[in-house]
């Protein structure tokens, strides 16, 4: 046997690191993928071939996880690999990049392509919980919400609990956005350490900025609803200041999600774990998305222009 699966990237429109303590979180995939592909070996254990395009550094930076996060993955699959084992390769045309769900999409792909080699036939919710578990290798203490993105796709509002919430948003319309890449590698257990410990020391301050937070998941959301994207737009630009105050946007996220908004974007802030990585802009037609973009690429960054709602879940 050998077998194929793919998960998605994903961007974070709101509250991302305030999603790690139970606050409420929007999260889109979009319809770009990484693909696992499992080939049987004789040799025993598991290879990789990561043949996926990547920000300089990504991959080398973020080998000792992600040999962590196959492991725990194949642990918690029950797979015996001490006999027969397998190759894996990773490719797709999700450019590999922090902020981005890069981590989670390789650990949905993987788990996807494993599952239908060893003919396991997982459901969705097996893939998702076992792709939580591979997270964990490249982010200590993961929500959840970017293998959950990864998994079904679409547009999903997020709670983690006890038990997570995960409600999918429908949109009638797929609503354009540009996604700005810093360039800069990212360590997301590193950013999510830094907001643990600065919340523990200034606890009045930071439970503020935690309920202006959870305000805007719900005003968000109904903006979503109403197809408000100027009221989005708003929205995320402030749900950007609250990032910029629990310290986690960095000096060329700052300057991507200005010019976006100079150059006419509806709202912009910075996406995923931030210190680096990925940006969002909301961009609501083809003209003002290409402006956002084009402007980013001159200033040499790189720029992918895509939109959120469209992914309906995968295979
Ligand atoms: C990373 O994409 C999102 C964070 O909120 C971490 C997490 O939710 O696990 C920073």
């Amino acid at each position: 046997m050998s077998g194929e699966g793919i998960g998605f990237g994903k961007a974070i429109l709101f509250n991302e690191h305030f999603v790690v303590y139970g606050i409420p979180a929007i999260v889109s995939a979009i319809a770009k993928y990484t693909r696992a592909k499992v080939e049987p070996k004789e040799k025993a254990g598991w290879t990789i071939v990561d043949n996926r395009k990547a920000t300089p550094r990504y991959k080398e930076d973020k080998i000792d996880q992600q040999k962590d996060s196959i492991n725990r993955m194949v642990k918690k699959m029950g797979l015996d690999l001490s006999k027969n084992g397998v190759e894996i390769t990773l490719e797709g045309n999700l450019y590999v990049a922090s902020g981005i769900g890069a981590s989670a999409a390789s650990c949905v792909a993987i788990t996807r392509a494993l599952s239908k080699h060893f003919q396991l036939d997982y459901s969705n919710d097996e893939i998702n919980e076992i792709a939580y578990e591979g997270e964990k290798g490249y982010h200590g203490t993961p929500s959840g919400i970017d293998n959950t993105a990864s998994t079904f796709g679409g547009l999903i509002w997020f709670e983690k609990g006890e038990e997570n919430i995960m409600d999918k948003i429908n949109l009638q319309n797929p609503v354009e956005i540009v996604i700005g890449n810093t360039g800069k590698v990212a360590n997301t257990t590193a950013a999510v350490a830094g907001v643990k410990e600065r919340r523990e020391k200034y606890p009045q301050k930071y439970a503020e900025i935690f309920d202006r937070a959870e305000n805007i998941a719900y005003l968000a959301r109904d903006a979503l609803q109403d197809e408000d994207y100027k009221e989005l737009g708003k929205l995320m630009n402030e749900n950007h200041k609250l990032l910029q105050q629990i310290e986690v946007s960095s000096r060329e996220l700052d300057f991507l999600v200005k010019l976006a908004r100079d150059q006419g974007a509806y709202g912009a802030k910075l996406t995923g774990g931030g210190l680096g990585g990925n940006m969002i802009a909301l961009t609501p037609n083809k003209d003002i998305q290409e402006r956002v973009a084009n402007a980013f690429e001159k200033e040499g960054f790189q720029s992918l222009r895509t939109s959120i709602g469209v992914t309906r879940g995968s295979e």
